[in-house]
């Protein structure tokens, strides 16, 4: 069978392939390089990889060949967590934050995410619709293919319902694909403040309108001290799952309350942020299918301290990284800039930072068997680099290092 499409002379080509882990490498460098590379490319999927001369028979006399340049192409990159769908933005709070108030003090005050939730109830769905294309425009420019986009500005039916149809529409009217994410629990609406188990039950008796509708396929609760308990948390976890809901959580973010035993209790799909992981949360995560998905962007953001990244990874732990791309603890869409603090303040390798950027990252979302990697079958999702190596991408930092974006076989961005 001949090619559509066939980008060779690939310097470095991060295939993404999981490979048998070699002596020496962490549980989390054993992806696929190929040097001088080419992927053949057959309608919006992978035909074939390889190295060297690209095979003649690959090529028709309508084949569109594209000379890489000797640069690196990688997988389609992915954007596990993101509160994409919001209004307005939160620069007012911006001087007390880097001044110190801490960012649990903000919310209690009525700010923070609640103030997100008034200016989410604000405007209308196509003024939200549109605010997230421009954010996504963005994020597509630094290689980015695949968002996963939560609910949680909204903490009324009306508004959360209105997001995740943001959330619909944006997957027929732009070019990256969105996975949709229920967050009525994001935070305790202020009106509810002495009506805790009222709010809960109100989160979960939505849960079957969403299904019904097919407005979400995952769930996610901030579990954390002053927000919803461990257990608050796993009661609305244990409805979620018999409406058949995915799982994900907002787990030991600024305080320890045992969210990621949770995850792996529940078999989640990823327990995300963990600055505040225990011992017992990096064992229980070993031993689980669960994703840590750590969010450097936001330790960063908030002056706070970073997940233990380096131990989680040493110790067998698998990691995604992602964004948390929100308008009060993370404002920003560029995911490249999130590897590099990876590499700079996490201590995260090249090979293991790419990896958590691709297939764990599509594990996350359960969708490991059709992006995430650049393998046979596959979507033809792919982003080539201005870079000779992968290690240029991480060490130059704070530009945009993408020259071309592929989604679905076809040249979405350009330089
Ligand atoms: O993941 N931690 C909770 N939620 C978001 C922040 C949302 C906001 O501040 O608006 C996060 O960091
Ligand atoms: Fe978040």
């Amino acid at each position: 069978m001949n090619a559509d499409l066939i980008i060779y002379n690939i310097g470095q080509l991060v295939t993404g392939k999981e490979l048998p882990l070699k002596e020496n490498e962490s549980p989390m460098e054993n992806i696929e390089i190929l040097e001088n590379g080419y992927i053949a490319i057959s309608g919006n999927e992978i035909m074939t990889v390889g190295h060297g001369e690209v095979p003649s028979k690959l090529i028709k006399f309508t084949t569109k060949l594209v000379d890489a340049e000797g640069c690196v192409v990688v997988p389609g990159m992915i954007d596990s967590h993101t509160h994409l769908v919001h209004g307005g933005s939160r620069e007012n709070e911006f001087l007390d934050k880097i001044q110190g108030v801490p960012y649990i003090d903000i919310l209690k005050k009525g700010g923070g995410i609640l103030s997100s939730v008034k200016a989410t109830k604000e405007l209308s769905e196509d003024e939200l619709l549109d605010k997230a294309k421009k954010t996504l425009r963005t994020m597509l420019s630094f290689g980015v293919t695949t968002v996963e986009s939560k609910s949680g500005y909204g903490l009324d039916n009306e508004t959360e319902l209105k997001q995740l149809r943001v959330n619909e529409r944006l997957n027929h009217e732009q070019e990256i694909e969105i996975v949709s994410t229920f967050m009525g629990a994001h935070a305790l609406p202020q009106e509810y403040r002495d009506k805790r188990d009222e709010y809960i039950q109100k989160v979960i008796d939505l849960l079957p309108i969403i299904k019904e509708r097919n407005l979400a396929e995952f769930f996610d609760v901030f579990c954390e001290e002053g927000v919803f308990s461990n257990e608050e948390s796993k009661r609305m976890y244990l409805e979620a799952q018999k409406y058949g809901f995915k799982l994900r959580i907002h787990a030991d973010e600024i305080v320890n309350t045992k969210g990621a035993e949770l995850a792996k209790e529940l078999n989640m799909y990823s327990a995300d942020h963990l600055m505040a992981i225990s011992q017992e949360g990096i064992e229980a995560l070993k031993n689980s299918k669960t994703i840590a998905n750590i969010l450097p962007g936001t330790s960063f953001s908030l002056g706070k301290n970073y997940a233990p990244a380096r131990k989680m990874i040493d110790e067998g732990v698998q990691v995604a990284l992602s964004t948390d791309y929100n308008p009060g603890s993370c404002p920003t869409e560029n995911l490249q800039l999130i590897m590099q603090i990876a590499a700079l303040k996490l201590k995260m390798k090249p090979k293991e930072i790419f990896k958590a950027v691709t297939i764990n990252a599509a594990k996350s979302i359960g969708r490991e068997k059709r992006i995430g990697s650049i393998e046979e079958g596959k979507k033809a999702d792919f982003v080539m680099f201005d870079a000779k190596n992968i290690e240029y991408i991480l060490y130059h930092f704070g530009v945009n290092h993408t020259k071309k974006v592929f989604k679905n076989g076809c040249l979405v961005f350009k330089k």
